[in-house]
């Protein structure tokens, strides 16, 4: 059975943070969608990046992955500049290249996609299901084809997919299943942390992520050679025993940088505060929003809980607006909302760009004019979801005082 992974403060062996009083939330008169929550722990680690540069050039790094991998449970973390450099690079040491085809939702950031053309191979878009707005393995297993060299499952909005069955159907196929947990620190699936699926998973550490550096991203694996060749390749393919400049493998440049890791630590041990806060806000909108009827807010099936970086909210078609509607009438009232993402494929990055292949999607198209996120700032107070929750109602109720 595989237990939920340490604590971030064992993670990190160290208690005395995690002893401290609880931080004071930062406070914006502005209702502001996204952004951080940085306090003097951060500060005071920064600048001892800072004042160390010479003595320990990579000692946040190194504390920082070492304490992210333990506390999913994975043997290997490497840091890189952000997400989207981790999901190339972990594609790049599965051999991914041109010819191949991988998986990925239809529905999501377009960064999950965006690397498998950098590698030359073809997205092949599948759809997402009405449950949890994730990958949907009947619609994987439609497009599953002899080129086939992975699958990408988004935790999107931080809702975990169907992962048995799509660790299933990767099993059967010989297929790796990569973990793009962009969305998703802190959910957990049947008590196991997002992140410690599949051969390989990935975070994003971007400035409206939930734990922020800035720009940032986490590759974490458990194989040991897939782990080697990523961190060369991470480093114009420059391993331990290469000799000072002479590389024998073309790779990338996606190092870290220990004055962001060390911003990156100091909100990993205030992890629990940092999700726990993103939680109160989803719930609160719960709270407010569950006398509206046919609106679901990110799912928590059984088993299921979501680490709630952004509440993102689907309406019924019975409201009659959509998701454009809903933004102007919001803004009209100061409500800065974000629509759901496009289906990938009908974007002209796509229309006009690299080859993909898709299979239908008609769940990823229809929710695309339905899905609407909320705001989620550690700015965000309870007032100001009162705020938003009233204004959400009277649009959808097709009152607009
Ligand atoms: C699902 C998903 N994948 C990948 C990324 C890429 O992250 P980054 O912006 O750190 O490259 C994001 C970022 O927002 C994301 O939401």
């Amino acid at each position: 059975m595989h237990d939920i992974g340490t604590s971030a403060a064992a993670a990190a062996k160290t208690d005395d943070v995690m002893s401290r009083k609880p931080s004071e939330l930062p406070r914006s008169d502005r209702i502001n969608i996204a952004g951080p929550w940085v306090t003097q722990l951060e500060m005071d680690f920064v600048a001892d990046a800072m004042a160390n540069w010479y003595d320990k050039p990579y000692h946040y790094c190194e504390a920082f992955e070492r304490a992210f991998a333990d506390y999913h449970r994975r043997r290997f973390a490497l840091m890189t500049p952000n997400c989207t450099s981790a999901i190339h690079l972990l594609l790049a040491g599965l051999g991914v290249g041109p010819g191949d085809e991988v998986i990925v939702p239809e529905c999501t950031w377009i960064a999950s996609a965006a690397p498998i053309s950098y590698a030359k191979a073809v997205p092949v878009f599948c759809d997402v299901e009405r449950r949890s707005w994730c990958l949907d393995p009947a619609s994987v297993k439609q497009a599953i084809g002899p080129r086939t060299r992975a699958i990408v499952a988004v935790d999107l909005y931080g809702n975990m997919p169907s992962m048995a069955q799509l660790l299933e159907l990767a099993a059967e196929h010989g297929i790796p299943l990569v973990e793009d947990s962009a969305e998703a620190l802190g959910s957990t699936l049947n008590g196991r942390r997002a992140g410690s699926f599949g051969v390989g998973s990935v975070f994003s550490f971007h400035r409206t992520k939930t734990l922020t550096t800035g720009e940032g991203g986490m590759l974490l694996v458990d194989d040991e050679a897939l782990y080697d060749r990523c961190r060369k390749l991470r480093d114009h393919g420059r391993g331990p025993q290469t000799p000072m400049y002479f590389n024998d493998v073309l790779g990338f440049k996606y190092m870290p940088f220990n004055v962001q890791a060390a911003l990156g630590y100091a909100q990993f041990l205030r992890i629990d505060e940092l999700v726990g806060r993103k939680r109160e806000l989803l719930n609160m909108y719960r709270e407010r929003l569950a006398d509206l009827e046919d609106v679901q807010l990110n799912p928590e099936p059984e088993g299921g809980v979501n680490g709630a970086w952004i509440t993102a909210a689907l309406f019924g078609a019975r409201y009659g607006v959509t998701t454009r509607d809903v933004i102007e009438r919001m803004a009209a009232k100061g409500i800065p909302i974000r629509p759901f993402f496009y289906p990938l494929s009908s974007l002209p990055a796509y229309q006009s760009g690299p080859p993909f292949r898709k299979v239908a999607t008609p769940v990823a198209e229809d929710i695309a004019t339905r899905g609407i996120n909320l705001p989620a700032a550690f700015t965000v107070t309870e007032q100001q979801v009162d705020t938003v929750c009233d204004g959400l109602k009277a649009v959808l109720r097709g009152s607009h005082e």
